[in-house]
């Protein structure tokens, strides 16, 4: 492809009207996932078609502080589930992964790692492997999957302009089916033991703003305020959380959303006079953390033996842009790899789009913060190293949760 027809492509995918869906090939559909579009419980029982090598991390640790580590959610965390979908929403080209321990790309959208990848470190498990991307057998499994497909929303249609996804009650229904694969192979027990002492980390949300709000899809701005939309969106997590409850899972992170607002994209599209914040789009990003902060505040008291912690992404991320100087980095607008203003015209697609030395930059693309980002944000998870971004009930705390 030369590099109008690139571009020709990308104006195509900006300009799609979001309520028709994107006619993609069927035959190229067929080819990555034969039983699809036919059976929606296909991604449940179909092998994939070719497992990549996992990466591992420098050294899992024996003893690790969770068994397992498990992850839904959309690109902020997808680690190559859409590798195997029909969609224009991938990351399994270079640039993308080019900082990574194996300097490939892997299906992460990022130039390094994921928060999901730090945080694996910190417990002392092996990187997490993709649902699609493993073999289907126990062992592959039990030390934690990720679920997460980029372009999902906790709104079903949430980002199918884009292509295929694997939404957030699907991803729940794979979750299930592990957890039958568990059962099935060590006993009720056993497996009880794993999902009720292992870690969830759900980290969705953005889409439903992306791809659904923000555009106005069936003119929802007209019939939802901000504030009841993020309602909505709030207690369709707490009936996915409950589901997840009623199978046994115990310990659950829900991440907040960044400030959407200040993504090279918006600060494109929004004609950001110096770089600052979409301030509209930044004020809905709050209301969402705060709905969803109140909402894991009602799950703890409803459910028992819950243990659920509500994470909020968007003030350490806001602190390192305030205080960029002071973290390392000194590109705070543009991202490191796109192209016209801020670079947030278009999707990050090849090498020459990007920047030389991503470490100095925030944004990797459009929408996707740097490894040294992650790495940041992780820590905050983790410990409030930088910024204090966890709300829990200090009553209901583990011993298991007590690092997170
Ligand atoms: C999908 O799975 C559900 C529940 O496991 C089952 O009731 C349904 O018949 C399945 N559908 C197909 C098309 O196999
Ligand atoms: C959203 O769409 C509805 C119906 O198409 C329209 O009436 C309304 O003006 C739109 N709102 C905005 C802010 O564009
Ligand atoms: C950021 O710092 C690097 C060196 O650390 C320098 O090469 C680059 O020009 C700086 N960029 C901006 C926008 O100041
Ligand atoms: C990239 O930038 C970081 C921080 O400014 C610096 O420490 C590092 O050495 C640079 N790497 C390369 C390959 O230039």
């Amino acid at each position: 492809m030369d590099s109008s027809t690139i571009f020709l492509i990308l104006i195509s995918i900006l300009y799609l009207n979001p309520i028709s869906t994107l006619e993609y090939p069927q035959e190229i559909i067929n080819e990555l996932y034969p039983d699809l579009m036919d059976n929606p419980n296909a991604t449940i029982s179909t092998p994939p078609a070719k497992p990549p090598t996992l990466p591992f991390p420098p050294s899992p640790r024996s003893s690790p502080l969770a068994p397992a580590l498990f992850v839904i959610g959309d690109s902020s965390v997808d680690c190559g589930t859409n590798n195997f979908l029909g969609t224009f929403a991938r990351a399994d080209r270079p640039p993308y992964g080019r900082d990574f321990d194996t300097h490939q790309p892997t299906g992460r959208f990022c130039n390094g790692r994921i928060p999901v990848d730090y945080l694996a470190l910190r417990l002392g498990l092996p990187f997490v492997p993709s649902y699609l991307g493993q073999t289907g057998s126990v062992d592959d499994m039990i030390r934690g999957v990720n679920y997460a497909s980029a372009g999902a929303g906790i709104i079903f249609s949430s980002g199918s302009e884009l292509g295929q996804h694997i939404s957030l009650t699907q991803q729940i229904e794979q979750v299930m089916d592990t957890f039958q694969q568990f059962i099935l192979s060590m006993g009720e027990d056993a497996a009880y033991n794993l999902i009720s002492s292992s870690i969830f980390y759900i980290s969705i949300g953005s889409n439903d703003y992306i791809h659904y709000y923000l555009q106005n899809v069936s003119g929802v701005q007209s019939r939802y305020l901000p504030w009841s939309f993020n309602e909505f969106l709030a207690q369709t997590m707490k009936l996915e959380i409950k589901n997840l409850y009623n199978a046994n899972v115990r310990n659950v992170v829900v991440m907040g959303l960044a400030p959407l607002g200040c993504a090279p994209n918006y600060l494109w599209s929004y004609n950001s006079k110096n770089g600052e914040c979409v301030e509209m789009i930044n004020d809905m990003i709050m209301e969402f953390n705060f709905a969803m902060r109140f909402m894991v505040e009602e799950l703890n008291r409803e459910l028992l033996e819950a243990n659920v912690i509500f994470c909020d992404a968007f003030e350490g991320s806001m602190d390192i842009i305030k205080n960029h100087d002071r973290y390392g980095f000194n590109v705070t607008s543009d991202a490191c790899c796109g192209y016209g203003k801020y670079k947030g015209l278009v999707l990050c697609i090849s090498s020459d789009m990007a920047c030389k030395n991503a470490s100095n930059h925030i944004w990797w693309d459009q929408f996707h913060p740097t490894d040294a980002v992650n790495a940041i944000l992780s820590d905050n998870v983790w410990s409030g190293l930088h910024t204090s971004m966890k709300y829990k009930n200090d009553l209901k705390i583990s011993r298991k949760l007590k690092h997170i």
